[in-house]
């Protein structure tokens, strides 16, 4: 028996994707990459912009007539938009040869409503409105090797104006800090050298827990004492708890690489304010500025929007001038896409496609050639990175900054290995090199 899962969105679903095949595989069944040859087919879905609901749809709605010929095979789709009612309604009508429908606060249950369905032949929807208690971490089918995602904390409680999440997550949860060093701990004993913390905003880990120590900082600092040589990465942090206690720790441990994605969104006070985000263009600009003096040698990245309600060609601009200001590293550039059941979505002044579309094609070109400026900066160095994935004659790995680098061999051997490699050439955002030696 085999399964095939195809996951949208974020780190934290595929994560969860990891965890939906970990249930599948106690079952029996084994991993294909092939639709054609499984017996179940999972969609973990995303629903924080229109588009990524357009294509599940799309991809679901192929396997209408494999599912009509093939009787046996189950359809199953979770994720965040599932868990949102309306949405899961709307599938069950528009796609009804569906078999199972669950949301993310059931994700652990799955495996059971596979069985249950198993056993009656009979439809299983079934979407929880929040989780009976604190999920259940299950058993994790990983095949991402050297890299290793870890959840520190569930849910979001900002409600940014534009946001689905908090509605599809549910309010933050943290996972208790013993529970994540210890699977840390294990990880790295079976090899794993990069390890990414998960949350929507880690930097409030452990705001929930009652008489307890524990934070994010203190986290950071255990798990980078460890007895390994290996990177431990977090996303995402919310500008508005950056402190400075962090930027602190990411200087000092070698383990914690120099890189920090903090979402700005807006360049604009006035868009900032609607969109809640509890910062400004200038606090954010002292936060940049914490993060220079404590880690000289840092990479930023972002998520910058375009087209929120009522954003004036002005307010634009300051994006624009911010993303040239700052110069990030990288950057996620998006389109303001409407969420029914949002504050955002019932704001007046929506602007329209047209400008929209102007908009991101001007952030998108100024970002491109910033990325690719940077890029140039590293040619003729010696960087050292992890190797994390194969392809045909060749290797790809990241380096402690996060920037992709891929280089010629036949040495596949050196997946989950730190190398030095030579750069040769860039693009807009990766680059080339050449092999020097393995690190010490
Ligand atoms: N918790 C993370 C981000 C999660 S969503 C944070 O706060 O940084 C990732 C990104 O998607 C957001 O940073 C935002 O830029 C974008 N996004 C979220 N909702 C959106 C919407 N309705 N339209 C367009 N982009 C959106
Ligand atoms: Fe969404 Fe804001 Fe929460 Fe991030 S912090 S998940 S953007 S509501
Ligand atoms: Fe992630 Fe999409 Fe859900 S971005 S949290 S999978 S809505």
């Amino acid at each position: 028996m085999y399964y095939h899962i195809k996951t949208y969105g974020c780190a934290m679903n595929v994560h969860e994707s990891e965890k939906i095949a970990g249930q599948l595989e106690k079952l029996g069944y084994s991993e294909t990459a092939e639709v054609e040859k499984a017996d179940i087919v999972v969609f973990n879905t995303c629903t924080i912009r229109e588009n990524a609901v357009h294509k599940a749809y799309g991809n679901i709605g192929k396997l209408k007539t494999y599912r009509q010929e093939n009787k046996k095979v189950i359809i199953a789709v979770g994720g965040c938009m599932t868990q949102d009612k309306e949405q899961a309604e709307d599938l069950k009508k528009k796609l009804p040869f569906i078999d199972i429908i669950f949301g993310t606060h059931n994700l652990t249950e799955f495996g059971e409503m596979v069985k249950e369905y198993n056993n009656s032949h009979k439809k299983v929807f079934e979407v929880w409105d929040s989780e009976k208690d604190m999920p259940k971490e299950n058993e994790v089918t990983r095949n991402s090797f050297p890299n290793a995602l870890v959840n520190i904390m569930y849910g979001c409680n900002n409600y940014c104006t534009y946001c689905i999440v908090p509605y599809v997550r549910g309010r933050e949860r943290s996972r208790p800090q013993a529970e994540i060093v210890e699977e840390v701990k294990n990880l790295l004993a079976e090899g794993y050298r990069e390890i990414t913390l998960l949350g929507q905003n880690v930097n409030s880990y452990g705001n929930d827990f009652e008489n307890s120590e524990s934070n994010f900082v203190n986290l950071m600092e255990t798990l980078a004492v460890l007895p390994y040589k290996y990177r431990l990465r977090f996303m995402t942090s919310h500008p508005k708890d950056f402190k400075e206690e962090l930027a602190i720790v990411v200087g000092k441990y070698d383990n914690i690489p120099k890189y920090i994605h903090l979402p700005i969104q807006s360049g604009s006070n006035n868009i900032l304010e609607k969109m809640n985000r509890k910062y400004t263009r200038e606090d954010y600009l002292k936060t940049v500025e914490i993060i220079k003096k404590h880690i000289p040698n840092y990479a930023l990245s972002s998520d910058l929007m375009v087209g929120f309600p009522q954003e004036t060609e002005e307010d634009f601009n300051e994006t624009m001038s911010l993303a040239e200001e700052i110069r990030y590293s990288s950057a996620f550039t998006f389109i303001y896409s409407v969420r029914h059941g949002t504050v955002a979505a019932d704001m007046e002044g929506h602007i329209d496609e047209e400008t929209k579309s102007k908009r991101i094609q001007k952030l998108v070109a100024l970002q491109n050639k910033i990325s690719k400026e940077i890029s140039d900066e590293y040619i003729g160095g010696i960087y050292e990175i992890l190797v994390e994935e194969k392809k045909e004659g060749a290797m790809c790995g990241k380096t402690d900054n996060g920037r992709l680098v891929k280089f010629p061999t036949e040495n596949y051997d050196l997946l989950g290995k730190f190398v030095k490699v030579k750069i040769i050439s860039s693009t807009i955002s990766g680059l080339k090199g050449e092999f020097v030696e393995i690190s010490k």
